[in-house]
Formats: C-alpha cells, structure tokens, sequence
C-alpha cells in the first residue's frame, strides 16, 4: 500500500449525513486512490452510543479516515484508538464545523480560538495510535481572521506533533450564520493556504473549498501536496471517474458509462438490502449520478417517489435507471 500522503493528493471531504459508508463504497467505485473522510463522529456519541455501528465500514473503503469532534484530549485518545482498532487509516480532528451544536459541545471552528488545547488533542491521540492524526481547520473565525491568528494556531498545533492540515479557505462566522451560508458567505481565500505551504513547506497542506474539477485540482497540486472536494465529488460523483488517471497516473477503473457504473453497483445494494438496510438509505446518494442527462428528472422522481416504500428493493433503482437515456463514451 502507498503512502498515505499519496492518496491524500485527493481526498473526499467528511460530510455529516453524506459520507456515510454507502456514500464511501460507492465513490471508492469510481477511483481506487482518493482518500475518503467519515462523518464527523463526536467522541460523546462514540463514547457512550453504538461504536459498532458509528465505525462500521467495508473492507473497499480503504484508504478511509475517521473524523471526530471534541475537545477533551483523553476521551479524544480513546476514540482514536476505537478507530485505529476497527482499520481506519486516518485520524483527523474537527476544528472547522460551526453549527450551534458542535459549538455548545465545545468542538469544531470554536477550537481555533483554542490552540494549546487542540495541541493537548494531537499529542493524546498521538500517543495513544501509531496512525496519522490530522486537522481540518478554517482560516480564520468571526474576527479572528488575521494571518497572524491563523499562523498562531497552526504553529501551536505543530509544536504538538501535527504535520497535516487540510484548510478550508475560508473563514467562520460562529454567530449569525447557518453551517451552509458559512460554506457560502465568507469568501475563499486560497492565498493564505498557498503562504503558509511556502512558508513551512515541511507541513503537509491539503486546500479545500469550491474545487469543482480535476483541471483545477491538479492546478492546485503545482502548489500543494492535497486536494479535498465535497459538494462537487457529492452532487456529481462522475466527475471523479478519471481521477486516478489524472491525479495519481494510475490506470482509472474504465466505466465507459454511468449506467455501467451503477449496474456494477448492483450487488452492493443488494448486500444491503439482504443486511436491513432500506433501499433509500442508499440511494439517497445517487440523486446527482445522471444529472445533465436526458431522462435524469424522471430517475430523480422515481427514486423520490418509491425508493423510501416499505419492501422497496433493486427493481426500484432498476426502473429508474431505464429512465435515463446515456449515450456510450
Ligand atoms: C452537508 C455537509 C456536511 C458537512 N459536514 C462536515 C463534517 O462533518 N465535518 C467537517 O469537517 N466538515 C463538514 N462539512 C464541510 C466540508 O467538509 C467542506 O469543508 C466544505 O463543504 C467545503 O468544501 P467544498 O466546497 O468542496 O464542498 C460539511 C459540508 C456539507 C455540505
């Protein structure tokens, strides 16, 4: 197996709700080589909830990082270590959600304003995996946007023992903003990403934020060792399907066509379905597979309509996949 820093030259960003382990398997379908990010987990609810079922995730998914939210370095320690024991490749801290709720739990972008304790963070699940320990982090938070602050908290992580970031160009607004307008709003500024690689080039500096192709990933790549995408890889999986080619000069999987892809993904779902799984838990994911096709409305409408049906099985997505007209590459 490759480095990870390897994989890392594109990642898949962690998005609650949306990378969940059938999200996870089905874009591994479509690059052997992109680093994938769970959900953010929060140490609490892996700490007292189900962890079978928090860190379940197929063998596939490799290379796969878990992501938590927290603050309290022990129990942090302790949950890197769950995810290290159930094979996850990666560990990385949340230090840029700004819901109200991650902040009422004292974890993500608010930890900015906290550098010696996200360094307290690092060093515990340091010691307590042999794995990489990662942060993703803003540039910045309410007035705290300086380049000053933000070298501040990536020095003080650093003397702790992180050497990988990955920097959503932007900053965070903690009040006021709702985590989609703070994924909007605040406007990217790459340039401090571009800075601090130049400045500490040992670091090693995935940007995230707004990147919408692989032309512009490998642009970015001329300056950076990383690339993360989310809503793009999300809401248009098909954009990755030359990724390994273009980004890691390995030979891409080679569907010739969505449809191809999909019916390849066929036994997975039906794995699923045989498991409990309902069908709409997994399709859900595939809503922007066809879109820009002739017929993509109508497989969108059917998946809608009948997808979340009791009983709903493989004829489902069957059906609304014959809806599509895709001509072959
Ligand atoms: C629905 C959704 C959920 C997200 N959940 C998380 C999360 O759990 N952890 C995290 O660090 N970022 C989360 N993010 C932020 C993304 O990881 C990423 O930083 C952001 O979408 C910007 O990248 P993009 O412009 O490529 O989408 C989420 C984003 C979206 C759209």
């Amino acid at each position: 197996m490759e480095d990870l820093h390897f994989y890392r030259r594109l990642s898949i960003a962690p998005m609650l709700d949306y990378t969940d382990r059938h999200e996870r398997y089905f874009l591994r379908m479509l690059s052997r080589n992109i680093l994938l990010y769970s959900e953010m987990i929060t140490a609490p609810a892996l700490l007292h909830g189900e962890p079978e079922r928090f860190l379940r995730h197929h063998p596939a998914e490799h290379p796969v990082a878990l992501q938590l939210g927290g603050s309290h370095p022990q129990n942090l320690a302790l949950c890197a270590k769950m995810g290290e024991d159930a094979g996850y490749s990666e560990i990385n801290l949340n230090c840029g959600c700004p819901s109200d709720r991650v902040q009422s739990g004292s974890f993500g972008a608010c930890l900015m304003k906290e550098a010696a304790l996200v360094g307290e963070c690092i060093s515990a699940m340091q010691a307590a995996v042999k794995i990489p320990v990662t942060i993703k982090t803003r540039i910045g938070i309410d007035h705290d946007d300086s380049w000053e602050f933000f070298l501040d908290f990536i020095e003080t992580t650093g003397r702790a023992g992180c050497d990988t970031y990955i920097i959503h160009a932007r900053k965070a607004w903690l009040k006021g903003l709702s985590p989609k307008e703070n994924r909007e709003v605040p406007p990217l500024n790459y340039e401090f990403v571009f800075r601090l690689k130049a400045l500490k080039p040992h670091l090693n500096i995935s940007i995230n934020g707004g990147v919408r192709t692989l032309a512009q990933t490998k642009e970015l790549l001329q300056k950076l060792d990383g690339v993360m995408i989310g809503r793009e890889a999300y809401e248009n999986p098909w954009m990755l399907r030359e990724a390994d080619a273009e980004i890691y000069g390995k030979e891409n999987p080679g569907w010739k066509t969505r449809k191809q892809l999909l019916e390849a993904f066929f036994p997975y779902v039906e794995e699923q379905l045989k498991d409990g799984c309902p069908l709409n838990i997994i399709t859900r994911h595939l809503f922007g597979l066809f879109n820009g096709l002739p017929g993509a409305r109508t497989y969108r409408r059917i998946l809608s309509e009948k997808a979340s049906k009791a009983g709903a099985d493989l004829r489902v997505l069957k059906e609304a996949m014959n809806a599509v007209e895709e001509q072959v590459l």
